[in-house]
């Protein structure tokens, strides 16, 4: 696990709650383009874990508010929500989430898991955070199991990496690691392991694009 991993999921610690009440003030300002925005992510975990069957047993990777968590909860997966600082496993078991306190890095994985979702986690890994992270998710899934994440894309931000907290905005009040790729890099990377990409796209986010992908084992 690198030391900017660390160094930012030790922010996440101790400014969970400023995260929290910025989720929660974006929600209330604008109600519709959260649903839209439920609606679109609902959309598409339908369809990137097609495969599984209902009640299948998924983990979420950084769940954080659990908003994520409970989408895939509606769409009949039964999960296991994640985090690793304390007010968020709080807030997720508050909705009512089964949630456990997991870093992917460093941590054993729950057993039988047919899926995995990490959203908007990897955009805080380096690139040797990512190798480990593929390796350890491709072995913590059973066979056929799908793992379905997303990075920065390189092109709206053109550097490596940077500390960076979003003034105004997901502000938290420190600096946190963040990468950026190009979608070649991480196909590399995706080829270097035993995973079969199954589906890849891009998408708009508010700061920056993301590279979004579906792997199966
Ligand atoms: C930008 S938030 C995204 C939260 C949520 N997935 C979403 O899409 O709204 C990044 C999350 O990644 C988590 N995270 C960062 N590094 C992690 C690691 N090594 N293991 C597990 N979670 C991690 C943080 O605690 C935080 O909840």
């Amino acid at each position: 696990m690198s030391k900017e991993n660390s160094e930012t999921l030790a922010v996440y610690e101790k400014f969970a709650q400023a995260y929290l009440d910025g989720s929660a003030i974006r929600d209330r300002k604008n109600p519709e383009h959260a649903r839209k925005k439920r609606e679109q992510l609902a959309e598409k975990i339908r369809d990137a874990f097609g495969n599984l069957p209902s009640g299948a047993k998924l983990l979420e990777i950084g769940s954080a508010d659990g908003d994520n968590a409970k989408i895939l909860e509606s769409l009949g997966y039964n999960v296991i929500a994640s985090d690793i600082a304390p007010a968020f496993i709080t807030a997720c078991e508050k909705r009512g989430l089964k949630t456990i306190k997991f870093n992917v890095l460093t941590d054993v994985f729950p057993t039988e898991l047919s899926g995995i979702f990490c959203w908007r986690v990897f955009a805080h890994f380096t690139r040797e955070d990512i190798t480990l992270a593929l390796t350890r998710v491709y072995d913590a899934l059973l066979p056929g199991g799908r793992f379905v994440f997303n990075v920065f894309d390189r092109a709206t931000h053109d550097r490596d990496s940077e500390m960076k907290d979003f003034p105004g905005d997901y502000e938290m009040g420190a600096k946190r690691y963040f990468a950026y790729y190009r979608k070649e890099e991480i196909m590399n990377m995706i080829m270097k392991t035993n995973f079969k990409l199954i589906k890849e796209w891009h998408e708009h986010g508010g700061h920056n694009d993301w590279h979004c992908f579906v792997l199966e084992k």
